[in-house]
């Protein structure tokens, strides 16, 4: 009888238990059950009319009750607690718990710094076409057609697109496609800066297949080489630091005319190719490092362009941002600036 009433009382704290919904709730059912004055100790109080024997039996039967009814209140309160959190524990005086926050991508970066640089000197930035026709990326360029200067730029043809007139169509290899199209948009005097995606079959640790170009374009009356090596020499001091400058060496493209390699100074030895102790540079063993190419626009181009080139002149460069940035930071290997690895990213 008692052990039938010790039994229905477990049962009843347990349901409730399992039913509780606060640690309000919780606190509630313990002192119901097992508090001092609770329903527990009331049974107890049939203890003195009971023989020896019952005693030890019915003690025994009240400790086991007690500690499973605790057992499984603790349970149900710690699950409570990683889901409740009381009042009583919000301290308003605890520093708060700063959200992660992001950043540009060291390429976009690079884009704005850069624009930022020619917008100061008047240039202008503008995108055109990623997949663009040949006759802007080649044909109106001077490349004639089968030209094997075609497959220096490694380039990725779109199949089944064709245009009558532009010929076929392709991802841009260069920047140098808005050349010509910034000629048809615009009348000189012209400051293009063309910051664009393009595309090449290559993989290694300097190229990528898809990596950035900005290319500056200058035409007006009157420009002259004078003009491009002081505007190469404001964006390298403007870029990578008041000591470097920029050097032009004797190249060829099809469609400047005199055309050149753009060098700049290293940051190491400043042109000298020799470091104060009188070893050689190991940073560029020459004096300068390679950025890309520049060169004068080629009168045909002009001619393209629908430019008079008995009245026009200008010059022309083109570079990659990521080469750039990598000469910037010393980075090795272009890689790293398309993989998204937040280790490295969050450098910068
Ligand atoms: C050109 O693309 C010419 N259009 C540059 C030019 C513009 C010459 C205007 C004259 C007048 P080149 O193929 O050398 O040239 O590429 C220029 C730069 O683009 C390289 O120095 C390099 O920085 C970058 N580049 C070229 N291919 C890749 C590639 N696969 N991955 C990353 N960067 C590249």
């Amino acid at each position: 009888m008692l052990k039938d009433q010790i039994t229905n009382l477990k049962n009843e704290a347990i349901g409730q238990i399992l039913e509780a919904k606060s640690l309000q709730e919780l606190e509630e059912i313990r002192a119901r059950f097992l508090g001092r004055s609770g329903k527990i100790n009331e049974l107890t109080q049939v203890i003195p009319q009971l023989t020896e024997a019952e005693k030890g039996q019915f003690g025994r039967l009240i400790n086991e009750t007690k500690k499973t009814i605790t057992e499984v209140l603790q349970q149900a309160q710690d699950k409570l607690q990683t889901t409740e959190r009381p009042e009583i524990f919000f301290d308003p005086t605890v520093p708060g718990i700063q959200p992660p926050l992001g950043h540009l991508h060291l390429i976009t970066q690079a884009i704005e710094e850069i624009t930022a640089i020619f917008e100061k000197i008047g240039f202008r930035r503008v995108r055109y076409p990623e997949v663009e026709w040949d006759w802007y990326a080649f044909g109106g360029l001077n490349f004639p057609e089968n030209h094997p200067a075609r497959d220096e730029w490694e380039t990725f043809f779109v199949a089944n697109l064709y245009h009558g007139k532009f010929g076929r169509g392709l991802l841009t290899p260069h920047t140098s496609s808005g050349q010509l199209r910034e000629m048809e948009n615009n009348r000189p005097p012209i400051r293009m800066l063309n910051i664009a995606k393009c595309y090449r079959r290559q993989s290694d640790i300097s190229h990528a297949p898809m990596f950035y170009q900005f290319e500056g374009l200058v035409i007006d009356e009157n420009i002259n080489i004078t003009h491009l090596k002081g505007t190469l020499d404001y964006f390298f001091k403007s870029y990578f630091g008041p000591d470097r400058q920029a050097r032009i060496r004797p190249y060829h493209f099809q469609f400047t005319e005199p055309s050149f390699e753009v060098d700049v100074s290293c940051s190491e030895c400043h042109g000298a190719g020799i470091l104060a102790s009188g070893e050689v540079c190991r940073v560029c063993k020459n004096g300068w490092l390679e950025i890309g190419g520049a060169g004068m626009v080629h009168p045909q181009v002009l001619k393209n362009g629908g430019l008079d080139p008995q009245k026009y002149t200008g010059f022309a460069f083109g570079w990659g941002v990521e080469r750039v940035l990598m000469m910037k930071y010393g980075l090795g290997d272009i890689r790293l600036l398309f993989e998204g690895d937040l280790r490295f990213l969050q450098q910068f």
